[in-house]
């Protein structure tokens, strides 16, 4: 990867999960045990912390996890789908050993981020945040919030490894170092 583009390094992202199947009879033990609703409202708030738990366990939520969460908790499936991919810190697929992070902060975003991340996903062959793309080489993410290096937005992370000032080029240059 071209030294050129390398800014500086900031705090490692967390290591990758090991891409195991979720035991869906884990997901109904879980749900028996620790989420049960008294009522639709609480259903609701239930159903996010519940794809959540499932997450932290199995390092990712598959949508047939979700599905067990939905039957149980009496919500509409198309619901909590919703949820799993509004929330960027959800994913629906394992962490790849690579993972961009892209930032997509107000400043980022002004300099340009969104078109940056629409070519990361033609390259990858996703269609949204969090997934991986599909030979399993790199996981997309997108950060909401501000990295803290607005000076050199756009920017983005790579395996904890910052790089500033992106362009296209550019991107295209770390994505291919990536997928090799
Ligand atoms: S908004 Fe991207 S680093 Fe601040």
């Amino acid at each position: 990867m071209s030294q050129s583009t390398e800014a500086q390094r900031v705090a490692p992202a967390p290591p990758p999960q090991p891409a195991q199947p979720i035991d869906l009879g884990w997901v109904q033990h879980l749900m028996d045990e620790e989420f049960n609703a008294r009522d639709w409202r609480e259903a609701n708030e239930l159903a996010l912390l519940a794809l959540m738990e499932i997450q932290e366990h199995w390092g990712y939520c598959s949508e047939d996890a979700a599905a067990v969460v939905a039957d149980h908790l009496g919500i509409e499936l198309q619901r909590v789908y919703a949820l799993l991919t509004f929330y960027g810190d959800l994913r629906t697929t394992p962490r790849a050993d690579n993972v961009y992070i892209a930032c997509d902060g107000a400043a980022c975003n002004v300099l340009g981020s969104g078109q940056l991340v629409e070519r990361l996903f033609d390259r990858l062959g996703i269609i949204r945040k969090g997934q991986t793309s599909p030979d399993g080489k790199v996981t997309m993410e997108i950060f909401s919030g501000c990295m803290g290096a607005c000076q050199i937005g756009p920017m983005a992370t790579v395996n904890g490894k910052a790089y500033g000032n992106l362009t296209p080029e550019k991107v295209d240059q770390i994505v291919n170092e990536l997928l090799k």
